[in-house]
């Protein structure tokens, strides 16, 4: 079964994230794993009771414990919130917020310790720059997402040839529980890539703002 990630970025209030809540909850489950991540803030307007296959996870946690970071939102916070999976070190954290490597590795080590699944994402010509960092037991822990930064958010899709490529590199460096792609993939998403048997899921953001497309690439990759 596919694994189908909803990264919402910074976008949405509360009003409109829960009429996504309301609407993506009230269509027929379909046969996939969807990881939904909101803004924190939106974390209690999910319903508490979902299937084992609607997941929630944040986008980022701090690279310190629970304590005195004033603004930061501890892995040990979410604790209550159901949340089960965290995206860590996407290229426009790395981009706009500095994030270095080393706090990269600090931040999937407190999500572990919090019980929560990190999901990495890495680009292709830095995989093991990006590993390095992460002690070999962790890293077999993760989901990483090859994410290419020309694909985010331009409506051009790495080649599946790339795809295959890259996911096989990382499978090699992390020994990872999943690996996923992401960088505009739509239900327009050509068939191929979004069936390929090598690719566990799909990292989704623009196409996850609207509900009805994000429903429909449930059913485009299962
Ligand atoms: P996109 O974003 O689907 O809008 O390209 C993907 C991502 O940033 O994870």
């Amino acid at each position: 079964m596919k694994t189908l990630i909803a990264n919402f970025k910074s976008n949405k209030t509360k009003a409109e994230m829960q009429d996504w809540i309301n609407r993506f909850f009230s269509f027929p489950e379909a046969p996939v794993e969807v990881i939904l991540c909101p803004s924190s803030i939106h974390l209690g307007l999910f319903p508490e009771h979902r299937t084992a296959r609607q997941l929630v996870g944040v986008q980022d946690v701090s690279p310190y414990p629970a304590g005195a970071y004033t603004g930061a939102i501890a892995a040990g916070n979410l604790a209550g919130y159901g949340v089960t999976h965290a995206i860590i070190g996407h290229s426009e954290r790395r981009k706009h917020f500095g994030e270095t490597n080393l706090e990269i590795a600090r931040k999937i080590h407190e999500s572990l310790e919090a019980e929560i699944i990190p999901i990495l994402c890495v680009t292709k010509d830095e995989i093991v720059s990006q590993a390095e960092a992460i002690p070999l037991s962790e890293r077999e822990r993760l989901l990483v997402a090859y994410e290419p930064i020309e694909s985010i958010g331009t409506g051009h899709t790495d080649s599946l040839a790339s795809i295959v490529e890259t996911l096989q590199r990382i499978r090699d460096v992390f020994r990872p529980q999943k690996t996923i792609y992401g960088g505009s993939v739509s239900p327009t998403t050509t068939s191929e890539i979004l069936k390929n048997e090598s690719i566990d899921g799909f990292l989704v953001g623009s196409a996850a703002l609207d509900v009805d497309k994000f429903r429909s690439l449930c059913d485009g990759v299962s």
